[in-house]
């Protein structure tokens, strides 16, 4: 049987690169959800398809997505139908769109229908935003990820400038208020800490904090 820790918290709690290196570290698999459902809007965005156009939505998941997440010098790359879109599925655009089409019962029943194979492959970090909630309920180890919603959007706007976007931080903190908004308030699987979740704050903590804290919590756990 193998291990999975599940880690859920909103865009800019540091939850990629604490999970990066927890996996790194323990030599867990890592999972990123959010890259699949960013594979799904920009395919639905290349391919013209509106959120409410269920039926188009419906044959593109089932016939013309196929995504893989590899680690390449210990950096992950996303591929979609053979294609690397490790930079494409995070432009402003994607950005803006992903949490309504994330939204849509019939991409997160594909999404978790491929996730929940996932196991099968080993022990597993997954990160997103209802990993503890619903595709893990019985995961062995939860983490719900937090940081104010100041600090995450400077986190986001840093990487954003280093990646050498044009944008203010007023936009990413907007952008960050309403992707919140929509991943709380939808109807399926919104974010939420599960009961037996341990939350953890970043706000005033460095990244290797959080690893170390998460590892010790998983070690306990695996004695
Ligand atoms: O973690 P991220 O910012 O790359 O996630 C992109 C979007 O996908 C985000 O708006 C929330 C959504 N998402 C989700 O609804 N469920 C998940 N398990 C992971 C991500």
């Amino acid at each position: 049987m193998s291990f999975i820790i599940a880690i859920d918290g909103p865009a800019g709690s540091g939850k990629g690169t604490v999970t990066k290196k927890v996996a790194e570290r323990l030599g867990f698999i890592n999972i990123d959800t959010g890259a699949m459902y960013r594979c799904v809007t920009l395919k639905a965005l290349e391919n013209g398809i509106d959120i409410d156009e269920l039926e188009k939505l419906d044959n593109m998941l089932e016939k013309n997505l196929n995504i893989e997440l590899k680690r390449q010098d210990s950096k992950q790359q996303v591929f979609l139908n053979q294609k690397d879109v490790t930079e494409k599925i995070r432009t402003p655009e994607v950005d803006e769109y992903v949490a309504k089409y994330a939204a849509i019962r019939i991409v997160r029943e594909s999404i978790n229908k491929k996730l929940k194979k996932m196991p099968e492959l080993g022990n597993i970090i997954m990160e997103g935003r209802d990993i503890g909630t619903a595709v893990f309920p019985n995961a062995d180890v939860k983490i719900y990820l937090d940081a104010s919603v100041e600090e995450r959007a400077k986190r986001r706007y840093k990487q954003d400038l280093e990646k050498g976007l044009k944008i203010s931080y007023e936009e990413v903190l907007n952008s960050i208020i309403e992707r919140h908004k929509l991943e709380t308030e939808r109807e399926m699987d919104p974010l939420r800490k599960a009961e037996d979740a341990i939350y953890i704050d970043s706000s005033n903590l460095s990244i290797d904090e959080v690893v170390d804290k998460i590892c010790d919590i998983v070690n306990s756990k695996m004695k």
